[in-house]
């Protein structure tokens, strides 16, 4: 089979569960991530042979695609702020949403670091909470210079890839395994420093939510990254922020990933927290997505 032909099979088999256009742009990421071949290229060479071992590499892909499983899981990688992550089932999968909340917070790092004079004793230190992929630790220790980045997550398997991450892309980062909703009276040694900054994007989905969400997302990304009760929906939220309260340094910055349907109970909470000048931002769609708050001192 050649190039072409494959470009009908994509199209005659998934016709039915995906437009023409989504068929299309996922045929072309497939050629790329399994041949390395551009859309130019094929354009120029479409009657290319497929050897048999890609052949059924390209139908096994049609068959998780005919059960909705994410390209990108497919594909075993995606792009976040520019860089390639490893992704799998253990893993939420980087949203463009999450990329506006690592710009914030490199443009505000950014300008900070051009109005100090000595920029050498000032490395900014930075905790991910419920880092996953690690796609905003590691992007942070990309695109800001000076600074010291820890990450945390419950889930071991997360870890794991996350620390894949982390090699791929050439970073150092400190990686906690460690459940925020029920930390320990005695925290891990790890832990137990003061932030400039605390960053996090944390389940915030309520299940009466999941009628609005896709099957591929329902079906194959994981829960313990999605979901929180009905009742309690703000529950990482205030975890967050009271050990926030602790472990920051005066005038510290949390930046909170936020559901778009709860943002002023967000920041409601985070005031009555103690935090102050809380600032709410909305992504590229239109939606209140994400939050900033200042760690005044209690004195
Ligand atoms: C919405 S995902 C965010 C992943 C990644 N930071 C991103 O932005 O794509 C939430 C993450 O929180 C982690 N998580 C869930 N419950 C947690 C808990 N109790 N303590 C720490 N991390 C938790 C999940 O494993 C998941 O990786």
């Amino acid at each position: 089979m050649n190039l072409l032909q494959l470009k009908s099979l994509f199209i005659d088999e998934l016709t039915d569960i995906y437009p023409k256009d989504e068929i299309l742009s996922i045929y072309y990421l497939l050629i790329e991530g399994f041949l390395q071949l551009q859309k130019k290229e094929v354009f120029l060479e479409p009657t290319i042979e497929l050897s048999t071992q890609h052949l059924s590499q390209f139908k096994n892909s049609i068959a998780l695609l005919k059960q909705e499983k994410p390209i990108q899981y497919i594909l075993g990688n995606t792009e976040f702020c520019g860089f390639i992550f490893k992704v799998n089932e253990n893993v939420l999968i980087p949203r463009p949403e999450t990329e506006e909340l690592v710009n914030w917070i490199c443009s505000d790092r950014i300008s900070e670091i051009s109005n100090q004079k000595d920029t050498d004793s000032s490395r900014t230190s930075i905790l991910d909470i419920g880092t996953g992929s690690g796609c905003i630790a590691i992007s942070l220790a990309k695109k800001c210079p000076n600074t010291k980045i820890s990450a945390l997550d419950v889930s071991k398997n997360a870890l794991t890839t996350a620390k894949e991450n982390a090699k791929v892309n050439d970073v150092d980062i400190n990686f906690i395994e460690q459940d925020i909703v029920n930390l320990p009276r005695k925290l891990n040694t790890t832990l137990l420093k003061k932030y400039d900054i605390i960053v996090s994007n944390p389940p915030y989905v309520r299940e009466l939510e999941k009628e609005e969400m896709q099957n591929n997302v329902l079906q194959n990304e994981p829960h313990l990254a999605l979901f929180v009760d009905n009742d309690n929906p703000l529950l990482f939220y205030e975890k967050i922020a009271e050990f926030a309260k602790e472990n920051l340094t005066e005038n510290g910055l949390i930046y909170f990933e936020i559901n778009q349907y709860l943002a002023s109970e967000t920041a409601l909470l985070l005031e009555q927290k103690g935090f102050e000048m809380i600032e709410i931002r909305e992504d590229i769609y239109g939606n209140k997505r994400m939050l900033k708050a200042t760690n005044k001192s209690n004195l």
